[in-house]
């Protein structure tokens, strides 16, 4: 652990990033073949009271329209089997008991340890860990802790959750840690597990989401890599909006009549948050870039949320001025599908490696609260 002194002078840096893929992958058309199995088996097991209109019948899902609505074509999950599968239809593992890893925890570790190998960083002369995802296995002890002790960190750590934009609210507060002399090195660990709280039998969102884990590590300048990222600057922003909600939670155990029923998973209205987000986050952008001083439309590479191709067209499009080619606004989501708060980190840290100094760019996250973030950086060496 670094000796955190006050050094309000210190400027925060991201050091290096890491990355889990889950090794199974699913694609629209395996996703679309099991979604139309189960509806055909509801429209069977139903078929009565649908001819005599008491129950809607429910319609086929097609990949066409996925991949015209939202650019996702396959999707990384930690248990393909019983999610394909139209009698389960959700992810299945074997519960662990509490001296073992949680599974959270253990992506989480696998991404943290390749940022710190990147790094060359030495987890004892880690000070702190943020574990920033839009769910938590469980509310205590904090993952973040877990995680800090199966890397060996002495420190602190703590979890935090700003749904799609954890990590980009981790990333600033991890940078006023160090802006602050409280830390000298902190770890920004993105568990996302998103395919848990997916529901895998709505034709309106099954396609979304995917299961990844990511990690950055924010530093001070004086002790990071000479191949480092400076933070040229960061900004935060909430708007409350219900139109992407879920509502599981303890307190559901009050109302047990209504705790399983399908708001207590991810729910939205799409049209909208598309509608809604777009210009909220095309002008926090610009707002910042002109704070910072940067030109937006000399921004050599955005990386943007994944939530859908079409959203981040238009972002790109009103920042840059002009139509982003896909070296300006690359994208994951065609492989990796919408995981939350870790889609733009695994955007920059899969494409950042042919940028040279003095190249600036931008991370940006959004998505449910509404919540946004921008973290403007610049490669150093
Ligand atoms: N297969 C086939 N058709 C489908 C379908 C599916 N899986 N799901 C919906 N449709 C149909 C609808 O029934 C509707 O039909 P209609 O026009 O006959 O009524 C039509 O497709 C359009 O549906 P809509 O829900 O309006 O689609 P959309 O074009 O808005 O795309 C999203 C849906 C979710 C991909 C898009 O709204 C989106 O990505 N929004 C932003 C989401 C986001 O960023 N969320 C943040 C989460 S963190």
């Amino acid at each position: 652990m670094n000796d955190p002194k006050p050094a309000l002078t210190a400027r925060p840096v991201i050091s290096s990033t890491g990355l889990f893929t889950p090794a199974e992958s699913i694609t629209n058309e395996e996703l679309v073949e099991s979604f139309n199995r189960f509806v055909d088996r509801h429209n069977a097991a139903n078929a009565e009271q649908i001819e005599a209109g008491k129950v809607e019948p429910l319609a086929h899902s097609s990949v066409e329209f996925i991949e015209k609505a939202s650019g996702i074509r396959a999707r990384h999950v930690m248990a393909k089997g019983p999610i394909l599968d139209p009698e389960i239809m959700a992810p299945r593992w074997d519960e662990r008991g509490d001296d073992e890893l949680s599974i959270m925890a253990e992506i989480g570790v696998a991404a943290a340890r390749e940022a710190l190998e990147r790094a060359g960083r030495d987890p004892k002369d880690v000070d702190a860990v943020l574990c920033a995802a839009s769910n938590m296995q469980r509310p205590y002890p904090a993952m973040a802790i877990e995680i800090q002790q199966a890397l060996g960190i002495d420190g602190f750590g703590f979890d935090m959750n700003v749904a799609c934009s954890s990590a980009t609210f981790g990333i600033q507060t991890a940078a006023d840690y160090v802006r602050a002399g409280n830390a000298k090195s902190v770890l920004v660990v993105s568990p996302e597990i998103t395919s848990g709280h997916l529901n895998w039998r709505d034709r309106d969102s099954h396609f979304i989401f995917g299961d990844v884990a990511t990690a950055v590590l924010v530093e001070d300048e004086a002790i990071a890599p000479a191949a480092h990222w400076d933070i040229l600057g960061t900004s935060l922003k909430t708007v409350f909006s219900n139109n992407i909600r879920n509502n599981f939670g303890f307190l559901n155990r009050a109302h047990p009549e209504t705790a399983d029923t399908p708001d207590k998973l991810f729910v939205q209205e799409g049209r909208k948050v598309f509608k809604e987000v777009v210009p909220m986050v095309a002008a926090m952008i610009l707002e910042e870039a002109e704070r910072l001083g940067v030109d937006p439309q000399a921004l050599r590479r955005l990386w943007l949320h994944q939530a859908n191709a079409g959203m981040n067209r238009l972002i790109a499009h009103k920042v840059l001025g002009h139509e982003a080619s896909e070296d300006e606004s690359p994208t994951v989501l065609d492989t990796y599908g919408n995981t939350s708060s870790a889609g733009s980190i695994i955007a920059f840290h899969l494409h950042s490696e042919d940028m040279v100094p003095g190249d600036t760019g931008l991370i940006c996250s959004f998505g449910a609260g509404y919540s946004a973030g921008t973290v403007f950086v610049r490669k150093a060496a």
